[in-house]
Parts: C-alpha cells; structure tokens; sequence
C-alpha cells in the first residue's frame, strides 16, 4: 500500500522538479555511475512549494541546477513522448527560466527571478511525468559518475551539443522553442532559425558561468562512457527524437569534453 508522502522543496534548488516526478537518481558506489529509478509510489501526494527557500542557494548550484531544469523541459517538448498535455508545460518552462535563470543567478535575493525559476523547475518537472527525457540525460549519467560532478553540471556540458545532434530531426520544434526564446524567426530561413536556438542555448549556459574545461579525457575514457551511455540508458535513448548509436554518443562526448 503507498504511504502518504508530503514534499516540502526544503533544500530544493529549483532545477530537479523532484516534488511532482516518479523519479529519483542514486549513484551506485561500485559501478561508480548514476542510475534512475522510477515509480508512482515516489509521486508526493501534497507538495509545499516555496522559493523563498531557495534564496540563500550559490549561485553555481543555481545555475546548474537551473539549467536541469532547462534540459527537462526542452527535451521533454521534443523527445517522441511529447504530447498536447506535456507540451504546455515544457513551452512554459523554457519560458521562464529562459527569462529569469540569469537574474536568481546574479542576484540570489531577486524573489521575482527566484518564484519564477520555482514555477519553471515544477512545470519541468511536471512535463517529465507527462512526457520523459532524453539523450542529454542519457549521456549525462555516465559523465556525472565518471567525472562525480552534479546532475547539473553533466547536463549543462552536454546540453548544446545534444541539441545541435537532435535538430535536424524536429526541425519544426525547434522554431517553436525559438518563438518561445524571444528568437527571431520572421526573414530567416529555417536552418539559422534552428542553429539560433543552439546558440542561444549555449549563450545561456555561458551567461550563467558554467564553464566546461578541466577534464582529464583519453580515447578510452570516450568509449567507457559511450559503451555505459548505449548499454544503460536505453529507457532515455528510446525516447530522443533522433537515435544516438555509439559512435554518436562517442563524437558528442568528444565535442563536448576534448574543445
Ligand atoms: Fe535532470
């Protein structure tokens, strides 16, 4: 029988979207990488949203743990499990937190920035349980445990990269997300509207000082992570609007980690 369970975002960033998934990520302390579970029984049955609890967050954590939610909902919109119901929250979400991750970032005290990052980690973290993730997830989990750096950080390095690999797919979904960013889409061709997506994308984890250097990388390393990434996270690759073979989820790690 399921307990009750009541969440309070107590020591939640604003990013996981936690308080409304089935999810929940642990690291395995053997295999040294991080696996999902997920489950109805770990859906909370009242949740107690309140930013003002996330005031006091770094900004680092802000930032990364914002740009997870980001990545929730971009690729919930356009993975092949996006439907009309998940699809309103994902649009939103990459509204708001397009719109005032800068800000929480800069200034940790900006209540406005912080209840809208809030509201766009929950509508996340909503458009997840209507919908699902994808390959940025996907490659994320080996790096995080590879590297042990946050869930955050694993998707923010990935996040452009994957994107740019998965335009080509949904083009039309992409022009949909630039509309959304405040992206110029009148007078352009459909290809510089998409690769505008890509940059901004890439503009917004820059502008919110995540920098992505300082790995130690080796060929071997990028086949151990892509044989992991392929071999363990099917149920995430499934759901990528276009499909990541090895050598795909090999280029990626190496564009992503060797520039
Ligand atoms: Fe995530």
């Amino acid at each position: 029988m399921k307990r009750p369970i009541i969440a309070i975002t107590i020591g939640d960033p604003s990013g996981t979207g936690a308080e409304v998934t089935p999810n929940a990520v642990v690291k395995d302390p053997v295999e040294g990488w991080k696996k999902g579970i997920v489950s109805s029984f770990l859906i909370p049955d009242k949740v107690i949203l309140d930013p003002e609890l996330t005031l006091s967050l770094p900004p680092k954590i802000t930032a990364e743990t914002g740009i997870d939610a980001f990545t929730h909902a971009i690729e919930c919109f356009i993975c092949n499990k996006s439907n009309l119901m998940s699809d309103l929250f994902a649009l939103d979400s990459i509204r708001l937190i397009n719109n005032y991750l800068r800000r929480a970032v800069k200034n940790g005290n900006d209540k406005e920035a912080r209840y809208y990052m809030a509201i766009g980690s929950l509508y996340g973290g909503i458009a997840i349980t209507n919908s699902g993730t994808g390959g940025v997830h996907a490659l994320a989990y080996p790096l995080g445990g590879k590297y042990n750096i946050s869930h955050g950080l694993s998707n923010s390095i990935l996040l452009a990269d994957v994107m740019e690999f998965n335009a080509k797919a949904v083009p039309e979904k992409f022009i949909k997300v630039a509309e959304i960013m405040g992206i110029e889409t009148t007078n352009f061709p459909k290809e510089k509207v998409v690769e505008s997506v890509v940059d901004e994308i890439r503009k917004l984890v820059k502008d919110v000082g995540i920098t992505i250097e300082g790995f130690e990388v080796s060929e071997k390393v990028l086949d151990n992570l892509a044989t992991l990434a392929i071999s363990e996270q099917q149920r995430l690759l499934e759901n990528n609007p276009r499909p990541i073979l090895y050598e795909d989820a090999r280029q990626i790690y190496k564009n992503v980690l060797f520039n």
